[in-house]
């Protein structure tokens, strides 16, 4: 049975002061223990989080990490350098990254294998744009991303992996996919993950829904019977709204 995983994306947004208090605030009100809770923070936040939330069993995630172990990549953070600090997951492939940092699915492909290879758990960002929705290439899309991001990924690696489903055109817009949309496309991934691996592997694997997952509309997304939880960027970045969808 897989735990619904609640995991905040904070983006670029807030300072390590106030990563702090958002920590105070968050753990005064989380008391859940059947639901997986996590926050993927900037890299400068990440060991002020680590200590915070000692002893909470709320998760620590990266935004990105470099596929090299280390060498010179000015800017650049290794995974080595995350597991150092108690890093569990690291969002790759996040649409932002493709859009703006050229992204790609054979970078995508190298940092899952990196994560892979030093225990950090990835959650691979996948999703459609407008236009390819609307021209109904959407399965298409996702289809291609996942067999280009899983290329050479073991079975048993595999199946520890957390995909999310990001639509980008949902994705800080406040157009949120109907229920019915993300269930679909979540089944679908689980079809795709089932094809290239096994059923096995496609019932472990979680998979969350992303794109403006606020508390008015946690309950019905969480509650679909495909989907097994969220990825929540605007959403997460306060503690009173979190809880409200880490409590749907
Ligand atoms: P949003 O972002 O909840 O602000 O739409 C989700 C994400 O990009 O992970």
């Amino acid at each position: 049975m897989r735990m619904p995983f609640i995991a905040g994306n904070w983006k670029m947004f807030k300072t390590c002061k106030e990563a702090e208090k958002f920590a105070e605030e968050f753990k005064a009100i989380y008391e859940k223990d059947d639901v997986r809770v996590a926050i993927c923070a900037p890299f400068t936040q990440l060991a002020v989080l680590k200590k915070a939330f000692e002893g909470t069993g709320i998760g620590l995630g990266a935004q990105n990490m470099h596929f090299a172990d280390e060498g010179a990549y000015t800017g650049e953070i290794s995974a080595a350098m995350l597991k150092e600090i108690g890093v569990d997951y690291c969002i790759i492939g996040h649409s932002e990254r493709r859009q703006y940092f050229a992204e790609t699915d054979e970078t995508v492909n190298l940092k899952l294998k990196q994560a892979f290879a030093n225990g950090i758990v990835p959650i691979l960002c996948v999703g459609e744009s407008l236009e390819q929705r609307e021209a109904g290439k959407e399965y298409d899309v996702v289809r291609d991303q996942l067999f280009a991001d899983l290329k050479d990924i073991k079975a048993e690696e595999a199946r520890k992996l957390v995909i999310a489903y990001e639509p980008i055109w949902a994705i800080g817009t406040g157009k949120t996919a109907t229920a019915e949309q993300a269930d679909d496309m979540c089944g679908a991934i689980r079809d795709i993950v089932e094809e290239i691996y096994d059923t096995d592997v496609s019932c472990d694997v979680t998979i969350q829904y992303g794109g403006s997952v606020k508390p008015a509309n946690a309950g019905e997304i969480l509650n679909m019977p495909e989907i097994d939880g969220a990825l929540v960027g605007g959403a997460s970045l306060k503690a009173a709204d979190f809880i409200e969808i880490v409590n749907f």
